[in-house]
């Protein structure tokens, strides 16, 4: 089949709505995405965007919306951590997609060794990245950072899908239904 024949060029662009529907049926982990500011202020959104790009060298990327105070503290510091939350830190998910003015007021928080602001007591696991790519694409942002150092603790992860946060549960304890939904 030839480019001609497939007519892509001709097709209508789906709506938001649709993009959305498409991802709420790809659940993920939950990260909180940190960065200090030139004057080391922190910063931090709930992101579902973190993916990993290649092994050698170490590489994951997330994308952030243009406009964020977290991407504008990225691009000061040339740094960002990404703070994969544990099952128990929903609240901390809602805290940093939410409209409160001093997210860093309302959780412990530490600075990493590389000074990135560590959600030390929500964080299953913690990725110190140096920025080493960015492409802008519509309304956001994609952040390619080299891994520095990874902090894990025990722990299971939160999840976030069908438009709910859920967590994960291995299937060998939790039978067939592997998600326990916690949307109520
Ligand atoms: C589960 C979940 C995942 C999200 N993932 C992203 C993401 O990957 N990138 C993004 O820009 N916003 C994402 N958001 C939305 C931001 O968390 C939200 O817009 C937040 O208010 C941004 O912080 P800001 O207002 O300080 O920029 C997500 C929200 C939720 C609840």
């Amino acid at each position: 089949m030839t480019a001609d024949e497939l007519r892509v060029l001709d097709e209508p662009i789906a709506s938001a709505g649709e993009h959305r529907a498409l991802m709420s049926r790809f659940p993920t982990g939950v990260a909180v995405v940190t960065a200090a500011d030139t004057v080391g202020r922190p910063h931090g959104m709930t992101c579902s965007s973190v993916a990993s790009v290649t092994l050698c060298p170490p590489t994951i990327l997330v994308c952030l919306r243009v406009g964020s105070a977290t991407l504008r503290a990225v691009h000061e510091g040339g740094a960002f951590a990404v703070n994969l939350l544990d099952a128990e830190a929903r609240a901390t998910a809602e805290l940093f997609s939410g409209p409160v003015p001093d997210r860093f007021a309302r959780v412990r928080w530490i600075r990493s060794h590389a000074g990135l602001p560590w959600l030390v007591d929500d964080a299953l696991a913690m990725a110190e990245c140096r920025l080493s790519r960015v492409i802008p694409d519509g309304d956001h942002e994609v952040l390619f950072g080299r891994l520095l150092r990874v902090t894990e603790k025990p722990g299971t992860p939160l999840l976030y899908g069908m438009r709910s946060y859920s967590v994960w549960r291995p299937s060998s304890l939790a039978g067939s239904a592997g998600m326990e939904d916690m949307s109520a």
